[in-house]
């Protein structure tokens, strides 16, 4: 498929967003605060199916894999020994005439020169100077920058200093969940049945001071990460290494995300330490992007904390008696773009049944089933849809409506990306069976009301 470019459609989705409770900006009553967002009902259930869905696959199907929740702050030594205070840092210039602070890459990259992310301050101050002519602020169209300098991501606090001082001696918002993984590594080994080669997964926040706010929740400033970094023999590290990315790449698909809107993409310029590093790139509205990282970090990151810590890290093999620090093998996806993603793929607008409709895979929509009485007013029809919602919440996310007609009910449940919608109406008080209308092919049959759990275990 070709690489979209379609801000119509990412307003669309950002209005469907709001509309339908997914995704509100922080704070909003206060104007928001910049690169924050927040999940609203059906957001949460939607995060909360990704992230079930991509642990049950990464640790519960896995006997080579183990969970772990670190906390966010870690001593302030962990950042040094992993390079972060000294490299996670993005070119910062400033538009001369309207302040405007901006991430100079990407306004680069908006006039289509490509500068690589592992320039320095001096290389790409250069490229900007080579291109200055064609390059506008895209908030006052003037053409005058001051020079980037590097500007470092890490969120600076005053977590366990008391001086008052503590921009001096501060602690850190971690800036990615990995590093909770590798100070961790020692005590996992010792603590559980685990052997080389294996794995250590985690979910959870980490926090970037994002130059530039932009493209909705692609690139936020607070964000949820599930990362997995596996632990192996450095002589293994290429069939590992492969079937690593084949894995992440089926379990896109598995999500329901079309295979046109999936790619490879391969980082030409590494890290000294880094064998390979492919990302899964995703064809957002606003092109193809990164949505997972796949990286083969060698040993550096135990190696370093080995070195900052002063503990030895190393492994034994205990048939071989092989003694070696283990290298890495990552896997490093974001929820937020997971999330934009699935919404992005699952967008459908139908002219011909005059409705918009979310198309989700049924494992990770945020309401499995819509239960509704045909009537509001009438009696008996709610309390029988009551008694089949108070049973069928126990195995599903289910949602009670008696608001407004049917066909608005439906086209409200298809925004959401609701698979069923079961209606109660006179014929059910007859002969208790209902009727069950499937999202996608707006199809209806008829179901009888003790077949139902049978019927959602088998479609959901
Ligand atoms: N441990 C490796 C690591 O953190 P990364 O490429 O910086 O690598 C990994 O981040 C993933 O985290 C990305 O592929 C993306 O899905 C997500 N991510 C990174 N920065 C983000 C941001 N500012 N907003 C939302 N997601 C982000």
């Amino acid at each position: 498929m070709s690489e979209k470019n379609d801000k119509k459609l990412l307003d669309k989705i950002i209005s469907l967003c709001k509309r339908r409770g997914f995704v509100f900006p922080s704070s909003e009553i206060y104007e928001g605060f910049s690169a924050v967002y927040d999940l609203g009902p059906y957001g949460v259930e939607l995060s909360n199916n990704i992230k079930n869905y991509w642990w049950r696959e990464v640790v519960q199907l896995r006997d080579d894999i183990v969970g772990l929740d670190a906390a966010i702050f870690m001593n302030p030594k962990t950042w040094e020994a992993s390079g972060h205070i000294k490299n996670l840092s993005d070119p910062l210039t400033e538009c001369k005439k309207c302040h405007s602070r901006l991430r100079l890459d990407n306004l680069l990259e908006d006039f289509g020169v490509f500068a690589d992310e592992k320039m320095s301050e001096d290389e790409i101050n250069k490229l900007f100077a080579k291109n200055s002519q064609k390059i506008k602020c895209p908030n006052c169209g003037a053409k005058d920058f001051t020079k980037a300098k590097k500007f470092n991501l890490l969120v600076k606090s005053n977590l366990g200093n008391f001086t008052g001082d503590w921009e001096k001696d501060p602690s850190y918002l971690r800036g990615e969940t990995c590093q909770g993984i590798y100070v961790n590594y020692k005590n996992i080994l010792d603590s559980s049945r685990v052997k080389i080669p294996f794995g250590v997964a985690q979910i959870g926040k980490a926090f970037r001071n994002e130059i530039t706010a932009r493209q909705f929740i692609f690139r936020t400033r607070e964000f949820e990460q599930m990362e997995m970094q596996y632990f192996i023999d450095p002589d293994s590290y290429k069939k590992h290494y492969e079937d690593l990315k084949k894995w992440r790449y089926d379990f896109y698909l598995n999500l329901g995300i079309k295979e046109e809107n999936l790619r490879w993409h391969k980082h030409e310029n590494l890290n000294f330490y880094c064998k390979e590093a492919y990302d899964i790139e995703y064809n957002y509205p606003f092109g193809f992007k990164e949505l997972e990282g796949i990286h083969a970090r060698g040993n550096y990151d135990l190696t370093q904390h080995s070195k900052y810590s002063g503990k030895d890290l190393s492994y034994t093999d205990p048939k071989s008696n092989k003694k070696f620090i283990p290298h890495v093998v990552e896997s490093s996806a974001g929820v937020g773009r997971t999330l934009l993603a699935v919404l992005c793929d699952a967008y459908s607008e139908e002219k011909e049944n005059d409705r918009i409709v979310l198309k989700l895979n049924n494992k990770i929509a945020p309401i499995k089933i819509a239960v509704f009485p045909l009537l509001k007013n009438k009696l008996e029809l709610v309390k029988k849809a009551k008694e089949i919602f108070d049973k069928l919440k126990y195995n599903w996310r289910c949602e009670f409506d008696d608001h407004g007609n049917i066909g608005k009910r439906y086209r409200r449940q298809d925004e959401i990306g609701t698979p069923f919608c079961l209606t109660v109406d006179f014929d059910s008080l007859k002969d208790d069976t209902v009727t069950i209308r499937n999202r996608d092919s707006m199809k209806q049959e008829r179901i009888n009301i003790d077949k139902l759990n049978n019927f959602f275990i088998e479609k959901i």
